[in-house]
């Protein structure tokens, strides 16, 4: 076979394949309940694939203007409106993107320049370090502590320096289903208020929060607004996740710049898809049921484990419901989650894959994250078997 003739300095020496393909892997070979990946097995709403087939039909097969279809664009900025009560320009300030990752390393790539300082909080989603590092800036971690999960305000105020530049934040968060509360976002406001600094939100699961709870949108903060690059997905939302379509939402000076750099890296994304998917948003229904409907899910899966020796942590939002496995095993949470892949066929994700010094003692330790983003069926199953162990 023909090699490569020189040695590959990598950009990212640290970065193999990711934990959540190792398990999704592991789960297909042996023949698992897969509830590792962040994924429905269920399917989406046949109206908008009917929706899709019309529009490729009808001839909207060539490229979509670069910051997107404006049907969808002008789509967004009704749905930011609806749920927020803000208003975003969707001739400036509305992009579509390939997913949410692609929406991050854009403002990231965009918006951070080497030697700065981006604060992340951990646990951390994956695609956010590699993102920041290869811009030759530099990850600052602050830990998010059980059970909400929400940041220690003092700590993130002693890791701001000159330098910092940004802040990723996720509510609700993955992988530990804990939602800020408005009093976060205030003091996030205060902290970058007369600085720099921009506020990259990832909100993908801005619409699954669970007990009535409101989510905190940044686009939602009258401050916070103007200073950060909201990002949404369609495939959280509509149960699309292969498709991956999302947006950014930013001030008119941040997505310039943003732009800059979504142009040259997709250029625009899937043109039926997006007509398909602003025609869909016509209906605020098909959204705002999603509280519900993952409610229920959330409930029979506690339901479910309740009897069994995992505790349960708390869960606000999000379709992951992360357990304790501390009265069950000591082993490391990545050994036992290929050995229930392996004997109960249940595959789950070990938490400490979010950290890059994951904690080995405390309550941080030992978790195992579940995603309920499944048949009822499935559900019911992956709790007899976890019950057993
Ligand atoms: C917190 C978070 N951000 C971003 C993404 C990626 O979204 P997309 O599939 O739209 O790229 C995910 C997917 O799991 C996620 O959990």
């Amino acid at each position: 076979m023909p090699r490569f003739p020189a040695p590959v300095t990598s950009r990212l020496p640290t970065v193999g394949t990711t934990i959540f393909t190792v398990m999704s892997r592991l789960a297909a070979e042996h023949g698992a309940l897969n509830l590792s990946q962040g994924f429905p097995d269920f399917p989406a709403s046949p109206a908008l694939f009917d929706l899709v087939a019309k529009h490729m039909h009808a001839g909207a097969n060539q490229y979509a203007p670069m910051a997107g279809a404006p049907p969808l664009r002008e789509a967004l900025a009704r749905k930011a409106e609806a749920t927020f009560g803000t208003r975003y320009d969707p001739e400036h300030e509305i992009t579509v993107t390939a997913g949410a990752t692609q929406a991050i390393h854009a403002a990231v790539t965009a918006l951070v320049r080497p030697g700065d300082e981006v604060i992340v909080l951990e646990p951390v989603y994956d695609s956010y370090v590699p993102a920041i590092e290869l811009c030759g800036a530099t990850a600052v971690r602050a830990r998010l502590r059980p059970p909400a999960w929400r940041p220690d305000w003092a700590e993130v105020r002693r890791l701001v320096t000159p330098r910092t530049r940004m802040v990723m934040i996720n509510s609700p968060h993955n992988p530990t289903g804990g939602t800020w509360a408005a009093e976060d976002l205030d003091a996030l406001a205060e902290l970058t208020r007369g600085t720099g600094i921009v506020v990259l939100s990832d909100e993908v699961y801005e619409h699954i929060v669970f007990d009535g709870r409101r989510h905190e949108s940044c686009a939602r903060h009258p401050e916070l607004r103007d200073r950060s690059v909201v990002v949404g997905s369609f495939g959280k939302t509509f149960h699309v996740t292969g498709w991956k379509v999302g947006w950014a939402l930013a001030p008119r000076e941040l997505m310039a710049e943003f732009r800059k750099v979504h142009q040259f890296v997709v250029f625009t994304v899937n043109t039926p898809v997006q007509l398909a998917l602003a025609e869909f948003l016509a209906e605020p229904a098909r959204y705002l049921e999603l509280p519900a409907f993952y409610q229920r899910k959330r409930d029979l899966f506690r339901a479910g484990l309740a009897a069994s020796r995992f505790e349960l942590l708390p869960c606000s939002g999000t379709y992951f419901q992360l357990a304790s496995y501390q009265a069950i095993s000591d082993e490391p949470d990545t050994a036992l989650a290929e050995r229930l892949t392996r004997e109960i066929g249940v595959a789950s994700v070990p938490v400490s894959a979010f950290y890059a010094a994951p904690p080995e003692q405390g309550p941080e330790a030992r978790l195992l994250r579940f995603c309920f983003a499944k048949g009822e069926e499935t559900l019911s199953r992956a709790c007899e078997r976890l019950a057993k162990v």
